[in-house]
């Protein structure tokens, strides 16, 4: 009971410095909704934005011709709260352009959202964001009590001047809302009809600021970034609806049976497949044993509509689903229907499962959601009866990333039988061992859980399938100007190295290739010069420094002719130049050409580059194509960014 009474205090400060912020005229609103009984679904305009709102949940009427692009949309079903609600509301389908009413859902931020074009709305890709929203049709929930009016966040809060004051490059404005944690629906009904301003103690500023700051560890480490946090309420994932019952109280549950039923993760957004082990050699204890991993898989891994959904198939001689991606949308019912899995015996053949799930388990009728990266993780007891390697490559390349976990490798004696040896590392993308657990003995399998959790949510690195790093041709366009300085282009070599480091080399993989400008441009290496990644590290040491102008227009052109001419048709052409200041010539048409040729061009500045021409040489969208540092030395921050976003484009394109 203390618990509770102490979470709704907080949530009665909280709405206090909502209405603090908002003002009078807010509070009006606010007092006028606990009055009036009969619901009234308030009107807003396309161009209101979610984070604009702070009730975490409501009903709207929108009005018809949202769907211009003008109004902007970030993310894909799951969106941004930068995000235009109506917008949003015709993007995931619930709406068309001739408006009309839609519930809408608070949900916790995102450390990134993808867009995709979807019912005539294209909507755009962006970093993170605090807080997002998901949009269902309007079906109001029987017991709970949607406002009439909405309380709107005031323009001129901290959050907004902090937006302005900061140079805010690549980076859509801060929205001036002061986000409230999500909580359920039952909890605000009480929050606000306590909250009349006048019974409320008035906080001082100090306190009021210290209440409503919660600064959550920042998800990457650019610095940059964090400036998009401050000042602003956090919306923790752990508020999520449903998601901590506790918080809840139990007389408000009980009037109205609503069961919480949790959305599910949303920072943990996979579709998942679970590959078992039911060939007759691995015996009952042991299938157990695996039984209670997944299990507890199911349980750790918050499953909901809206986070992870998770399936599992058992191999043997032949593959079966036991249940897909829809089947069971919560861990409870999960890890109850996993108990029920019996062992169906037979060989071991993960290969002959692994193309099973490929051509059969990610369909969209087993609830594959086109927004979600396909994961799959393979138990193995001892070692495969068949072949994984090419099953595994196929697999990889329409986009699934394949997690293994080997369990009691095959002893000395036992190599001969080994069908395929070392075949956990040919299988997976990489051989870092992102992708792979090996467990010496089933007794230590639980402690593989937290790790494997942590991994198959990581959405950010699952954008590596094999043919992510391998079918490029990338050329670095780079900056030798007199402006940059000896040390500072043995940097920016560091960096080029850093990149390609990251993809695979070959003459059938990624080929790398480069040019360096002043005034006048040269080509280091081309793309057939070398077809080693020593070689290509080497050759990118051996670049010297030039010294001169800076004529970037004429440097893109000289790359389209030397060297993007002799890209191969069917690698994907990316060009990455780097420079420190504006360009003597005009980049316009120069980029123009570069982007009708189908070069993908990322465009990464330094110190005195200006940014806006960035913006020109880089593909659109700009924010995910152009980038920015004020120094050289900090460079190296961008490099993961630049291969997870050459890498989630990749996997967003369509391929065969
Ligand atoms: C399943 O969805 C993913 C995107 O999340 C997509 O790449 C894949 O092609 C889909 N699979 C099928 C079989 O439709
Ligand atoms: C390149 O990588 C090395 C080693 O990881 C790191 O120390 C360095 O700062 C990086 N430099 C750049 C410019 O990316």
């Amino acid at each position: 009971m203390r618990t509770v009474v102490l979470t709704m205090k907080a949530s009665v400060i909280e709405m206090f410095l909502v209405l603090l912020v908002t003002g009078v005229h807010s509070n009006k609103e606010t007092s006028k909704k606990i009055k009036r009984p009969k619901f009234t679904v308030p009107q807003i305009n396309c161009d209101v934005k979610a984070g604009k709102i702070i009730n975490p949940e409501f009903i709207v009427k929108c009005p018809a011709g949202c769907q211009d692009p003008k109004f902007h949309v970030y993310g894909t079903d799951v969106y941004a709260s930068y995000s235009s609600v109506c917008g949003a509301a015709v993007h995931s389908g619930v709406l068309d352009n001739s408006g009309g009413k839609v519930l809408v859902r608070k949900v916790a931020g995102l450390s990134g959202y993808k867009g995709s074009y979807s019912n005539g709305v294209q909507s755009l890709s962006l970093p993170r964001w605090r807080e997002s929203f998901i949009v269902l049709e309007s079906k109001p929930k029987k017991g709970v009590t949607y406002p009439s009016a909405l309380t709107y966040s005031s323009s001129k809060s901290p959050a907004a001047q902090a937006g302005e004051t900061t140079k805010a490059y690549q980076r859509p404005p801060i929205p001036a809302t002061t986000a409230q944690p999500v909580t359920l629906m039952q909890l605000l009904a009480v929050t606000v009809a306590v909250a009349t301003p006048t019974i409320l103690p008035r906080p001082s500023p100090s306190a009021a600021s210290t209440t409503s700051i919660r600064r959550p560890e920042p998800v990457g480490h650019r610095s940059q970034e964090m400036d998009l946090w401050s000042t602003t309420t956090y919306t923790s994932s752990q508020n999520r609806p449903g998601a901590d019952p506790g918080r809840v109280p139990k007389e408000e549950l009980s009037t109205q049976s609503l069961e919480p039923v949790s959305l599910g993760d949303p920072n943990c957004k996979i579709d998942l497949s679970f590959l078992i082990d039911g060939s007759t050699s691995i015996g009952k204890r042991r299938f157990r044993i695996q039984k209670q991993l997944l299990a507890g898989v199911a349980q750790a891994l918050d499953i909901g509509p809206a986070g992870p959904l998770m399936g599992v198939v058992q191999y043997g001689d032949n593959p079966a689903t036991h249940f897909n991606l829809k089947t069971h949308m919560n861990s409870r019912d999960l890890k109850t229907a996993i108990e029920k899995i019996t062992q169906r015996g037979g060989l071991s053949n993960v290969g002959r499962a692994i193309s099973f799930v490929t051509k059969n388990f990610f369909s969209k009728a087993n609830g594959n959601r086109s927004s979600a990266p396909n994961v799959v993780v393979v138990m193995v007891d001892g070692w495969p009866t068949d072949k994984v390697e090419e099953a595994s490559r196929l697999a990889r390349e329409s986009g699934i990333n394949i997690f293994f976990i080997t369990i009691e490798g095959a002893a000395e004696n036992e190599k001969q039988y080994v069908v395929e040896p070392n075949f956990a590392n040919k299988a997976v993308c990489r051989t870092n061992g992102f992708y792979s657990f090996h467990v010496q003995s089933w007794f230590g399998l639980h402690k593989t859980l937290q790790p494997l959790v942590k991994r198959v949510c990581d959405t950010d690195r699952l954008a590596c399938s094999k043919t992510c790093l391998n079918s490029a041709d990338i050329g670095f366009i780079i900056d030798g100007s007199s402006s940059v300085g000896t040390g500072n282009f043995r940097t920016v070599l560091q960096f080029v190295t850093n990149l390609t480091k990251e993809f695979e080399i070959s003459d059938t993989d990624t080929r790398v290739g480069a040019v360096q400008y002043t005034y006048e441009q040269r080509l280091e290496f081309g793309f057939d010069q070398y077809s080693s990644k020593p070689d290509i590290l080497n050759a990118i040491k051996r670049v010297g420094y030039w010294s001169g102008g800076t004529s970037t227009g004429a440097a893109i052109n000289f790359a389209l002719e030397q060297l993007f001419k002799k890209s191969k048709p069917n690698k994907r052409k990316l060009m990455i130049l780097i420079t420190d200041g504006r360009s003597y010539d005009d980049v316009r048409i120069p980029a123009m050409a570069a982007h009708l040729k189908g070069v993908i061009t990322y465009a990464i500045g330094v110190a005195w580059a200006a940014q806006e021409e960035l913006e020109v040489i880089a593909t659109h969208p700009a924010r995910d194509h152009s980038f920015f540092v004020d120094e050289f030395d900090n460079l190296y921050q961008y490099v993961p960014r630049i291969i997870q976003n050459i890498c989630t484009e990749f996997n967003s394109q369509p391929r065969n």
